[in-house]
């Protein structure tokens, strides 16, 4: 399905379109953008192994009466594919790899994921303009695969990836999601007005208690007591569980996560688009750049409050041009003693033992 791409398009590349999570962003992607777009063309290129598959959800979405054009790309389909897929690309989206089953952990996917993430790695150094791309990494588990990707950048394009560690990000934004929807259920009746949704930081990593919610900085907080406020956080940090046990061997979340997705999607347009200079989000991503050195100016002040965690989920600032500029280490300073004593020591030692399988993992590619 060839397309002429034009020169001011934002070409955004979708790599595991044919699954879950791809198919239901890919669906959000061509009916929503348009109004992000601030008028330019938007270009979908969708890849997936499972050739049937994005061929099929390619040709769906064409009939959708928007102007964002597609095109679907298969190894079965072009020995190219993959490079016709990301080569231009702004923006490139990965929720390609396999998800949890019952009883499995996002760590369990792992040695799988890392090998597929590491691949497609690769072929974003090949095709991809490192200084000009950025990179989005849903695929599980996050914590390391976030540093696969960066390693994996580093390693297979050593004279262009200057910098690329501020380009990748790690979507934790589920977390704060789930983190808004459960407050707001816990606080409908009791403030006003119950249509407003809360708003909830979670900073950390995306797994079990490596996640971080932060009720203490939402303005709600007042209404939850210690009991409560446990079993909210816990909610949180399991909420991925309940769809996984819910779908009972049909994989994870899909609908809620491409939610997610969309909503950090639709401001790297808005940044693509030049409608905005910066955008700010919680994102995990490198504190480091590649010479050891901290990555952006508030990264040596948070590493020194989080025992030396090299990726993190926190506020950033991003541009265009240099991807991450700045993140906000001053939110450890505003938490509750629970979430500093309680919850930040039980996520650092365990998000430090997945960044260094990512980083070993992703050095090797
Ligand atoms: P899925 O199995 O429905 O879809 C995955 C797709 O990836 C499939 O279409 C498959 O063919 C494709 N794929 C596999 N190998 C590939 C390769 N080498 N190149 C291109 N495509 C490839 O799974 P899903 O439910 O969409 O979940 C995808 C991933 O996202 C899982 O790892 C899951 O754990 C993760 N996830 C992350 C979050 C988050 O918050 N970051 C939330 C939900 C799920
Ligand atoms: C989630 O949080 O729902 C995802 O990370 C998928 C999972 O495995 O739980």
């Amino acid at each position: 399905m060839p397309h002429p791409i034009e020169t001011d398009t934002i070409k955004i590349a979708v790599l595991g379109a044919a699954g879950g999570i791809g198919q239901s962003l890919s669906l959000l992607l061509k009916t929503q953008l348009t109004s992000f777009s601030n008028n330019r063309h938007v270009h979908l290129a969708l890849y997936d192994v499972n050739a049937d598959g994005v061929r099929g959800v390619a040709a769906d979405l064409s009939h959708v009466d928007t102007p964002i054009t597609l095109t679907s790309h298969s190894p079965a389909d072009s020995a190219d594919a993959l490079r016709d897929c990301l080569i231009n690309a702004a923006l490139v989206l990965i929720p390609a790899g396999v998800p949890r089953k019952p009883g499995m952990t996002r760590e369990d996917l792992f040695a799988i994921n890392a090998k597929i993430v590491g691949q497609l790695g690769g072929a974003i150094a090949q095709h991809c303009d490192l200084s000009r791309v950025f990179v989005l990494v849903i695929s599980n588990p996050v914590n390391s695969l976030v540093p696969v990707m960066v390693e994996t950048l580093y390693a297979s394009a050593p004279a262009a990836s200057a910098g690329v560690e501020r380009r990748v990000f790690g979507i934790t934004h589920l977390d704060l999601v789930r983190a808004s929807t459960f407050l707001h259920e816990h606080t409908v009746n009791r403030t006003e007005p119950s249509y407003k949704m809360p708003y909830v930081p979670v900073i950390g990593g995306h797994s079990g208690d490596t996640i971080v919610p932060l009720f203490s900085l939402a303005s709600e907080q007042q209404y939850i007591a210690q009991q409560q406020l446990e079993s909210l956080v816990h909610r949180v940090q399991y909420g991925g569980d309940e769809i996984v046990k819910a779908k009972n061997g049909q994989g994870s979340a899909t609908l809620s996560m491409a939610h997610a997705a969309f909503q950090v999607v639709k401001n790297f347009v808005l940044l693509l688009t030049g409608a905005a200079d910066t955008i700010s989000g919680i994102f995990y991503v490198s504190l480091l750049d590649r010479a050891g050195q901290p990555a952006c100016p508030g990264a040596a002040k948070l590493l020194a409050q989080i025992d030396g965690c090299t990726y993190f989920a926190a506020p950033v600032t991003v541009t265009r041009s240099q991807g991450v500029v700045d993140v906000d280490y001053g939110i450890l300073g505003k938490i509750s003693t629970y979430e500093r004593e309680k919850l930040l020591p039980l996520c650092l030692p365990k998000l430090k033992t997945s960044i260094e399988a990512g980083r070993t993992v992703g050095t090797t590619v």
